[in-house]
């Protein structure tokens, strides 16, 4: 959601800002814009345009080559996506540039008062408030942007990033953060600042850590945050463990596709080292409760964990949409364990949440799959999943080492309760350390899937069944293709089916069900279910990992303990919402209306 990039250094500007715009288009864009120095003191080059990037990149024409600036892709909450409404927002004189990725909560009140001094306003946003009201903190500030960026955000209710250039001082950048991400880039003779650090990987690897409230201003050759009282402070500094070429396609058609084909490694990834101890800094002797909080992909994970934890580790779990959680008022106290699932570790939901469930005296034990983010950084411990960095905005890859942290999580409580035996412990280790080599197997075997896939475009909805974990799989598989194929899709939990979804069964209703492995009892109720819904018209493709004569198509897997069967059961559903989008004309990387790292409530 919104991606922001600010450079200054010592090459033309519009390059690297561009060049990380892009790599940021996977947040989710509706409009885009850039604003370039031009002389100092003289109004500032500004260029926004609604659209993809490439429509700004079209309309640059000549751009000073001065070697700062700031670019935004906005997506749009207050004011439509429209030029005037994309960032970045100027000052009445056009010598001062913001953007803004949150929302402020009192912008009304500080437009009405921001008018009536004479300020004109151009836009429908909240941001441009945010602006004008920079603009005369500087004056009284003399001419000092971070001091003035400091008042201003005393002032701000809401979450923000902002980043604010002025053409009299056009080597600095003033950043500022509230519940909202920024990272710095740290080159030599050269500085960032981002939305993440995809933005500038291709230039370093260094990266500083910003805390709440701080405001940092970077020259070319130096980084200075303060609080928002204008103490100084240290920002945490960080090594990128990945490279520039893990968020390029890589000869793949799109990015989904990739990081389908990457799930091998970013679950063996997330299981080395971790099989034998996890070393979370939590004591479960004392937790009677544990309370997953989710969004989305996330919180299907969730779902699948309670029912890892609950077994291997006995302890009760419940699962909550982190957008819900807090305002019910839940019952949850110091014995209580919160574990937040977010691969951008900023779902402002999921955020909220943590918040609400530390001030009540929970401990907090995060599953993050990004590096120094707000979620980890605010968690008692963080069990980080190696996915390695998610591009398309579907997620898939963080999904399958989502499931595997909650494995990983439901065996270290076995371990440190006893709740479980050695010879169990084994088993599953055995199992997991699998998983890898069992998916490869299913993404060698998917070509006649998306064949049969293509024969289900025109179809008006699909249903998805299944039971114990198939059941939130279902959930996971019918997201995904909501997601990407624009299509009416909806998972359900096989016994649920006669209690009302079997009304929706018409003659020709395609439903993937997914057996349960046949080692479960349930592998025979879901048979039945699919008996249900083919007497009643619809073409059934099964997800299976044994032979079934039941099925219209058949999708083997292979053999798994049912617990672990989620990890590959949704490969197949994964491939299917690929290449329904593929097959409908969609955007595959980024799926109309969504954003992949949700910043808002
Ligand atoms: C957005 C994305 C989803 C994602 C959810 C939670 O809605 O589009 O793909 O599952 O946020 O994101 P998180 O980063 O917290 O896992």
């Amino acid at each position: 959601m919104c991606g922001i990039v600010g450079y200054t250094g010592n090459h033309s500007a519009v390059t690297p800002v561009i060049e990380g715009l892009r790599r940021l288009e996977y947040r989710g864009y509706d409009s885009a814009g850039i604003a370039i120095p031009t002389q100092p003191g003289q109004p500032l080059f500004i260029k926004k345009r609604s659209g993809k990037l490439k429509k700004l990149e079209e309309a640059l024409g000549k751009t000073p080559t001065t070697s700062s600036g700031i670019g935004h892709t906005r997506w749009a909450t207050h004011g439509g996506p429209t030029d005037t409404n994309a960032h970045p927002h100027l000052d009445n004189e056009g010598n001062l540039a913001l953007i803004h990725n949150g929302i402020i909560e009192n912008y009304e009140q500080l437009r009405a008062e921001l008018e009536k001094r004479g300020h004109k306003f151009k836009s429908e946003t909240d941001t441009e408030s945010v602006v004008h009201l920079l603009s005369e903190a500087r004056k009284e500030n003399n001419g000092d942007l971070a001091a003035a960026m400091r008042q201003v955000c005393r002032q701000l209710k809401g979450s923000f990033t902002l980043l604010a250039i002025h053409s009299d001082k056009p080597t600095h950048i003033v950043g500022a953060r509230r519940n909202s991400p920024l990272v710095v880039g740290l080159g030599t003779n050269e500085n960032f600042l981002a939305s993440d650090v995809a933005a500038f990987i291709s230039h370093t690897k260094k990266a500083l850590e910003l805390g709440q409230d701080q405001v940092v201003e970077i020259t070319p050759n130096s980084v200075v945050i303060t609080n928002l009282d204008g103490t100084e402070v240290q920002g945490k500094e960080y090594e990128i463990s990945w490279d520039a070429s893990a968020a390029e396609r890589g000869g793949f058609s799109h990015f989904m596709l990739k990081e389908i084909y990457e799930q091998p490694k970013a679950i063996s990834d997330t299981l080395i080292g971790r099989l034998s101890d996890l070393d979370l800094k939590i004591k479960f002797k004392k937790i009677n409760k544990i309370v997953i909080i989710a969004c989305g992909t996330a919180y299907n994970a969730g779902l699948v964990g309670k029912y890892a934890i609950e077994k291997c580790g006995g302890i009760p779990v419940d699962v909550e949409l982190a957008s819900e959680y807090r305002y019910r008022e839940p019952s949850l106290d110091e014995k209580t364990l919160v574990i937040p699932i977010s691969q951008s570790g900023e779902t402002m939901d999921t955020l909220m949440a943590l918040r609400y469930a530390k001030s009540k005296g929970a401990k907090i034990l995060s599953v993050c799959n990004t590096n120094g983010s707000t979620i980890a950084r605010e968690s008692d411990s963080v069990l980080y999943t190696h996915a390695g960095p998610e591009i398309a905005v579907a997620s898939t890859k963080a999904f399958a080492t989502q499931l595997v942290a909650m494995y990983l999580i439901g065996l270290e409580i076995g371990r440190k309760l006893n709740t479980l035996t050695k010879r169990e412990i084994d088993v599953i280790c055995e199992e997991l350390n699998q998983l890898p080599a069992k998916v490869e197997q299913i993404l060698e075997t998917v070509e006649p899937l998306r064949e049969t896939t293509r024969k289900f475009k025109s179809a008006e909805s699909i249903l998805f069944l299944g039971r114990h974990v198939g059941y939130p799989t279902a959930l996971e598989g019918a997201l995904k293709l909501k997601e990407l194929a624009y299509m009416h899709a909806e998972g359900f939990a096989g016994g649920e089916l006669k209690h009302g979804p079997i009304a929706l069964i018409d003659k020709g209703t395609p439903v993937i069900a997914i057996m349960p492995s046949q080692d479960s009892l349930l592998a025979e109720k879901m048979s039945s279910n699919i008996q249900e819904v083919k007497a009643r018209g619809a073409i059934v493709i099964v997800i299976s990992e044994h032979e079934f004569s039941g099925a219209d198509y058949l999708i083997r897997i292979p053999k798994v303990t049912q617990l672990m069967q989620p990890v590959l059961a949704v490969v197949p559903l994964q491939v299917i919402a690929y290449e329904m989008a593929v097959v409908r004309g969609n955007d595959v990387d980024q799926p109309r209306n969504l954003a992949k790292s949700v910043t808002v409530e």
